[in-house]
């Protein structure tokens, strides 16, 4: 006698617990598949972005490779014969002491540190402590600064002045 009734009292809660478990299955499929449904287009937005990442990275070695010969500064015609002209935000001079002839130098006085302002009478001045360079070479032309400015990579491409 007992076992029948415990076959049937476990059937039972079997069977309630799965009709529970249907019930509750049944409104939480609903819930998530529409939350699933609401939640797909935020979901799929990420993944796109981090596509668009990685295609945004790739043009950054292009651009590089677009100018092989370094940044261009200027044209050839913004650097006047004989002198030449200050680029301060890159801190580089450039200058053209002969004519079709381009050198370009560091903005760094070798003195202590200040930026030249500008060129003029066959000098790259620093208005600091008024040392001079001499546009063709970078040395001192003038003190207090003991050493040559620092000499950096020209090279002129078409109208173009790249400094490396
Ligand atoms: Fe240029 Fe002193 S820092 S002269």
């Amino acid at each position: 006698m007992p076992q029948p009734a415990t076959r049937r009292t476990v059937l039972a809660t079997g069977a309630g617990a799965l009709a529970l478990g249907c019930v509750g299955c049944g409104g939480e499929d609903g819930g998530e598949a529409a939350s699933a449904t609401a939640s797909m287009p935020a979901s799929s937005a990420p993944p796109a972005a981090e596509e668009a990442s990685p295609a945004a990275e790739e043009t950054f070695p292009v651009a590089e490779a677009a100018s092989p010969a370094g940044k261009a500064l200027a044209r050839t015609s913004d650097i006047p014969e004989g002198g030449g002209k200050v680029f301060k935000k890159e801190k580089v001079v450039v200058t053209q002491p002969e004519k079709g002839k381009f050198k370009a130098f560091s903005a760094v006085c070798t003195h202590q540190g200040c930026t030249v302002s500008e060129v003029a009478d066959g000098t790259i001045d620093c208005p600091c402590h008024g040392s001079r360079f001499r546009i063709a070479d970078g040395s001192v032309a003038h003190g207090p600064a003991t050493r040559p400015l620092e000499k950096r990579s020209v090279t002129v491409d078409g109208n173009s002045v790249h400094v490396d």
